[in-house]
């Protein structure tokens, strides 16, 4: 199996930055290139706002950032790179042109993964001529503090290449999940678009504000979605029949509860809607002061979760 050391960041926006702080954070030497200059001349400032909660998280962070290589091209940053994590815009179509033009410029034996949020590999890496090191690592926001990795691979992706991006996703702290097979939004989107589908029904009723729905999710589910999933949750709902008897209780009742669900359209009055209570929110506090205070929280969620143990063993 490969020995990663060099990782090239390809996109330096939101999630191709918080990538850059934590592979340069676990001690990797990281390439970035966007070909937009204000994205990579901002990069090193958001390195740094992000580099004192990797260092809480992990007390052998240096205090000193290590540099982080700002390339003038795509070849520039994939020369000696190990592993590719791009992070371009979520466009089938930029993305396809994107994988090829790093298919032809990387070694075949470097992974490049993408860190898109539903695309299908096998799209992305239709032009490769190497497609058997393609694959989805898709992480979430921001992605040097949620552990989870999504590793998705298409039909011409490799075995060994799944292997060592697992390996070096684990090695580097993060918790990857190999999907059994491709499906558009993964697993963790999916789940997320059913809840988030549900939240709009919920205001385009008026059953709800969106910060109602925010409470609900927030002092309810929410607390044990930090460290368990909805089968844990329903199998203990079951009582001491565990998740059988949940399902002579509840079956009918849920099925009834499904067939309620709303399909909601997002018309311009339900945008507006939302639009306007999420802007009365941050009329006392910017973006970026609440983005700090999530990673102060998220930071605290982060350990309490890792140290949740519910196999007792
Ligand atoms: N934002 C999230 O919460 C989130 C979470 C998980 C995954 N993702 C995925 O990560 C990827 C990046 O999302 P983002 O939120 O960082 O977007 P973003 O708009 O913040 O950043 C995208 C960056 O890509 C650059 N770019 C444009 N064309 C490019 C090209 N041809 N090659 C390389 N870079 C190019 C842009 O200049 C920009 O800096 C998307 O695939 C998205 O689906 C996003």
């Amino acid at each position: 199996m490969k020995d990663i050391k060099t990782v090239a960041v390809v996109g330096t926006g939101t999630i191709g930055a918080g990538w850059a702080a934590f592979f340069l954070s676990r001690g990797y030497c990281v390439r970035a290139y966007d070909p937009s200059p204000q994205s990579l001349a901002s990069l090193r400032g958001s390195i740094a706002k992000a580099w004192p909660i990797l260092r809480e998280l992990d007390t052998s962070v240096p205090e000193l950032i290590p540099d982080i290589l700002l390339a003038g091209s795509l070849a520039e940053a994939l020369e000696g790179a190990d592993f590719v994590q791009e992070s371009g815009p979520e466009s089938e179509e930029l993305k396809i042109k994107l994988f090829s033009e790093m298919d032809a410029a990387a070694d075949p034996s470097t992974i490049i993964a993408s860190s898109s949020s539903s695309l299908l590999v096998s799209r992305l890496q239709s032009a490769c001529a190497h497609p058997e090191r393609c694959l989805v690592g898709h992480p979430f926001n921001p992605p040097y503090l949620v552990p989870l990795v999504e590793i998705v691979a298409g039909p011409l992706t490799a075995p060994w290449a799944i292997e060592t991006a697992e390996s070096f996703y684990r090695a580097a702290g993060k918790q990857p999940l190999i999907l059994a097979k491709e499906i558009t939004g993964y697993i963790a989107n999916r789940l997320q678009n059913a809840v988030f589908k549900e939240a709009m029904h919920l205001v385009q009723v008026g059953a709800a504000t969106i910060h109602d729905i925010d409470a609900a999710v927030r002092y309810g589910p929410g607390l044990r979605w930090a460290f368990m999933g909805p089968f844990l949750t329903y199998a203990l709902g079951g009582g001491q029949g565990g998740m059988k008897r949940y399902f002579e209780i509840f079956a009918e009742e849920l099925e009834t509860s499904w067939k309620d669900l709303g399909e909601p359209t997002i018309t311009d009055d339900l945008r507006d809607t939302v639009i306007a209570q999420a802007e009365a929110f941050f009329k006392q506090r910017t973006i970026q002061d609440v983005a700090e205070r999530r990673d102060l929280a998220l930071l605290d969620v982060v350990r309490a979760a890792a140290k949740a143990d519910l196999t007792g063993g």
